[in-house]
């Protein structure tokens, strides 16, 4: 059975950057919150916890911490998704000789860190498309991510990492659809495939379609700026990581010669 409402807020949705002055019910935002957590979730353990957040104070300082954008302050709800093995941790350990979590959620292994920020990206998608269906829009706020001015302004100790905020409120704007890369160069059959040179170019065009993605109508430009760091983001990067415990202090290169196959 197709539900063509559920394709509907799919298809039709796209990130809202401008909000009307117009509160959004607790209600509905408590609704929204439900969709998210009917997301699946890896091993049934729900590795996430979503911060809503209210205090006028706090938000300002999120907007100064995430490059300013108006919606920000103007979205009448700011959910931050974080991924958290903390209070997971904290069921399991209620004895009363409960281990250090700091040093429990270290432990941990790095499969369940990633699959706690991809745990808790489903239930940012899932709030999206409901977001929809409630008639409101909605858009994430990446550099929430591993942010270490966020992780201060929540109060995130270890075990809980910050990867985005999400903004809801009622569209005042109505942007077209976003184009998408064609299905060609995304799903492959049986294999992967390096993309071809005419595959490039085809995807390339799609892409260049939305001249607002770019500012200059070239996407690839646009890519090429977006994946580029530099030394200070990197160090900083890594520091959110480790005071969250999501990556441990010690030196990476001790993997290298692990085997795959024998
Ligand atoms: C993880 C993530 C982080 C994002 N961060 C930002 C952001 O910081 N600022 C912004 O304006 N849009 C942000 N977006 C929205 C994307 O720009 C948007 O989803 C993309 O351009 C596709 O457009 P559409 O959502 O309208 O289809 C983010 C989206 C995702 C999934």
């Amino acid at each position: 059975m197709v539900s063509m409402e559920v394709m509907d807020a799919i298809s039709n949705r796209r990130s809202i950057r401008k909000y009307q002055d117009k509160p959004v019910p607790e209600e509905t935002v408590l609704k929204i919150v439900e969709a998210g957590v009917r997301a699946p979730c890896g091993c049934s353990l729900q590795k996430y916890s979503i911060i809503w957040v209210k205090d006028e104070e706090k938000r300002k300082i999120l907007w100064e911490s995430c490059r300013k954008y108006p919606f920000i302050l103007e979205a009448p709800v700011t959910l931050a998704i974080c991924a958290d093995l903390r209070n997971l941790l904290r069921m399991i350990y209620t004895s009363e000789n409960t281990p250090s979590i700091d040093n429990e959620v270290n432990l941990i292994s790095i499969k369940h860190k990633f699959k706690a920020i991809f745990d808790a990206g489903l239930v940012a998608e899932n709030m999206t498309i409901a977001a929809e269906s409630f008639g409101l829009g909605s858009v994430f706020i990446g550099s929430a991510f591993a942010n270490l001015n966020v992780i201060e302004t929540l109060n995130l100790p270890t075990g809980v990492f910050p990867l985005c905020l999400l903004c809801i409120g009622y569209p005042d704007e109505d942007p077209s659809i976003r184009p998408r890369l064609p299905l060609h160069s995304v799903l492959f059959i049986d294999e992967y495939k390096d993309l071809t040179k005419e595959k490039i170019e085809d995807a390339a065009q799609n892409m260049n379609a939305d001249a607002r993605v770019t500012g200059n109508t070239v996407w690839i430009k646009h890519a090429k700026r977006k994946l580029s760091t530099d030394a200070e983001t990197e160090r900083k990067l890594k520091l959110a990581f480790i005071k969250t415990g999501f990556l441990s202090n010690e030196n990476i290169d001790t993997y290298v010669n692990v085997k795959i196959k024998e």
